[in-house]
């Protein structure tokens, strides 16, 4: 199969962002006396702020009004964007920019296709941004991953059809979203965990654009 273009998941794909949501909602569980644990972040990857306080209120078998929810999802916000306040470059994964400019130089199009909606502000602080030919990121989608409408919104932007799309992606929920997208799916991780992907690489180190042809 040849593909015409790959979409890229960013938290945990491009950049390890998960310490830095991790220590803001542990900053804000302070508030209902709450200590998430590192297993428990594990199953927030992929997952919307707004699903992700659902969960952790649920964990913490803590009722909140919607009032209050709307104040926890600013700070938590908030926290996060002091915490991530000076990346940059340094913190894209190892072997991300040499395939980017793989791909570019072979024509693939490039999309990313993330639930952040800090999307743009962390592809600007780590340079990344020049990379991309379209951005779908939580704030041009109503329903979040496992649902298929960001890779399908990337597809359709770029002017493709799923199967001409590969998707990269580190969560079960994203690797769900893309396959039932109908696009193929190479998992950034671990076998064991993303067991629907079509093939798991442990990151980008040694892949090539050549590989594409292969997945
Ligand atoms: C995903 C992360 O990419 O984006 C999740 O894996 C995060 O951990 C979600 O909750 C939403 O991010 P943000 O930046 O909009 O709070
Ligand atoms: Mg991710």
């Amino acid at each position: 199969m040849s593909y015409k273009a790959c979409l890229f998941d960013l938290d945990g794909v491009l950049v390890d962002t998960a310490i830095y949501h991790f220590k803001a909602w542990r900053m804000l569980g302070e508030n209902f006396g709450y200590q998430l644990t590192e297993e428990q972040n594990e199953q927030l990857k992929g997952v919307s702020r707004v699903e992700s306080l659902n969960r952790i209120l649920a964990w913490a078998s803590f009722s909140a009004t919607e009032e209050q929810k709307e104040i926890w999802l600013k700070e938590k916000n908030d926290n996060y964007l002091s915490l991530i306040s000076g990346m940059n470059p340094t913190e894209i994964l190892p072997g991300v920019v040499d395939f980017l400019s793989q791909i570019k130089a072979d024509g693939y199009k490039i999309g990313l296709g993330s639930a952040s909606k800090n999307a743009e502000i962390i592809l600007e602080k780590t340079e990344l941004m020049p990379w991309f030919d379209l951005i779908i990121d939580g704030n041009k989608v109503s329903k979040s991953k496992p649902d298929p409408e960001v890779f399908l919104k990337g597809a359709e932007g770029l002017g493709l059809l799923p199967h001409e799309c590969i998707v990269f992606e580190d969560a079960q929920a994203g690797v769900e979203a893309a396959k039932s997208g109908g696009m193929k799916v190479i998992g950034i991780g671990e076998a064991s965990v993303l067991k629907e992907a079509d093939k798991v690489i442990s990151n980008f180190v040694g892949i090539n654009s050549a590989d594409l042809l292969l997945f």
